[in-house]
């Protein structure tokens, strides 16, 4: 079976959904050791000066109410891309302030716009990830015809945030709108996939692999002396490194106790001698 979105080949049918906090470049890379099919970075600004690591050649998000800067990022940044994607999903406080993200859901003719620029600034695919709400079969029908390579659902309202029922039946009217493929994004995890690939084209794993990308399956050592190597590696910032170590944590015994620990690390040397037995 050929997996494919637009042109690009994917080697499996499961991605690392884009996440703001845990998908920096060490994360990125261990997920795809790990065996993620493809990894997408979290929302990105257009408009941001910041330096970006693209060693795992990523899907990049990126996300805004406006045209603005996308052009000139895109070129930029392309050849070190798999993929470019569009957020439609963020139902945060500040997407809601600045009106992006899933707030952004009536403006049909900004969306149009920012697909247009974005489809016409590359070759490679564009995808967009979208949350449910009244206005989202439209726009899925209107990214499709701009020429959007796949979608991405999370089929939860904006009040629902991150919690509450996934609505299976409504990601299935988005699959059954389209024609191009439809990435199923909500409470994915090892015991579903399976399931889930029976009706979508692919999946996002989320909230599932964070601290413990073996998930995707590849069974060999990602565990967090790895994370660090690779962090170290890719000079993360200590605060980064801190957060992902309280992730890797949750999934092992005693990780409260670890947890604990961890609160009081000052260093990396601190880290790892809290982690060190559990490599
Ligand atoms: C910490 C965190 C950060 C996230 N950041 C983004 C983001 O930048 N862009 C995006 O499209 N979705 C983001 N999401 C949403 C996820 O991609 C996913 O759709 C959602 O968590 C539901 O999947 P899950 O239940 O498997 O976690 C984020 C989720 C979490 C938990």
């Amino acid at each position: 079976m050929r997996y494919e979105i637009g042109n690009l080949k994917l080697k499996n049918r499961v991605f690392l959904a884009p996440m703001l906090e845990p998908n920096d470049i060490a994360f990125r890379l261990l997920c795809k050791r790990a065996g993620c099919g493809l990894t997408y970075t979290g929302m990105t600004s257009p408009l941001s000066r910041a330096k970006f690591n693209l060693e795992d050649k990523p899907a990049l998000q990126l996300f805004g109410n406006s045209t603005k800067g996308i052009k000139s990022f895109m070129k930029k940044y392309d050849s070190q891309v798999s993929l470019w994607d569009f957020n439609l999903g963020c139902p945060s406080k500040l997407s809601k302030r600045l009106g992006h993200g899933a707030f952004m859901h009536e403006d049909l003719e900004d969306i149009r716009e920012i697909l247009k620029i974005m489809r016409a600034s590359t070759k490679k695919p564009v995808t967009i990830k979208i949350r449910k709400s009244a206005k989202a079969i439209d726009i899925v029908k209107i990214a499709e015809r701009i020429g959007i390579d796949a979608i991405g659902i999370h089929a939860r309202t904006i009040s629902q945030g991150y919690s509450g029922k996934v609505d299976y039946d409504f990601a299935l009217t988005v699959k059954a709108a389209v024609n191009v493929p439809v990435i199923f994004s909500g409470d994915v995890n090892e015991n579903n996939i399976e399931k889930i690939l029976e009706d979508f084209d692919f999946v996002f794993v989320g909230r599932a692999c964070i601290g413990r990308p073996e998930i995707f399956g590849n069974n060999i050592n990602v565990g967090f002396g790895e994370y660090l190597k690779l962090a170290k590696k890719h000079k993360l910032f200590f605060r980064q490194i801190k957060y992902q170590a309280m992730n890797f944590s949750k999934g092992i015994v005693g990780g409260k106790r670890l947890r604990m620990k961890l609160i009081e690390t000052e260093s990396i040397e601190d880290i790892k001698t809290v982690m060190g037995r559990n490599k």
